[in-house]
């Protein structure tokens, strides 16, 4: 294990790919913005832009060859884990080497949105509880 001081340093090294944050802080992570039809029509708005290009417009993730993207509907098919934290990082940081990170376009809670937007079109009994 590499462990703080040298993910520090490859942190700072330029044009060093973003480090992906461990999985054990990822999943310690929580959604700070509540499941709420706007938040996830906010996120689903960014999705089209940024996502479908690989995912599909309906996360399916079919229609582009030259990616092997998973399907967003599910979590079962998924490699860098399906907590909501894990989702976050995921898209913050990327995932492999072909899921770019968006950390740098994306302020967090646009992100967390778009966690609410992939929870939407996912299982049923993995969606958070509306208040
Ligand atoms: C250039 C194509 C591309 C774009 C654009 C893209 N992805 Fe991905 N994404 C991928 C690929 C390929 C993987 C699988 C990486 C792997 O398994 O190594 C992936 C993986 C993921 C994962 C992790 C799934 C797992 O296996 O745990 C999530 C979550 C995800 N993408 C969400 C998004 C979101 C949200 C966006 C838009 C903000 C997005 N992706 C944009 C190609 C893309």
């Amino acid at each position: 294990m590499c462990g703080l001081a040298c993910g520090a340093v490859l942190a700072v090294a330029p044009g060093a790919a973003a480090e992906r944050m461990p999985t054990d802080q990822a999943k310690a992570l929580q959604n700070p913005v509540a499941y709420a039809p706007e938040a996830v029509k906010a996120g689903r708005n960014t999705y089209l832009r940024l996502c479908q290009y690989c995912h599909g417009a309906d996360g399916r993730a079919q229609a582009n060859p030259d990616f092997e993207a998973p399907s967003l509907r599910d979590p079962d098919e998924w490699r860098y884990g399906a907590t909501d934290g894990e989702i976050f990082v995921s898209i913050r940081d990327g995932a492999g080497h072909e899921m770019p990170p968006f950390g740098k376009q994306l302020q967090d809670d646009a992100v967390w949105r778009i966690v609410l937007f992939i929870r939407s079109i996912g299982p049923k009994e993995l969606r958070p509880q509306t208040p």
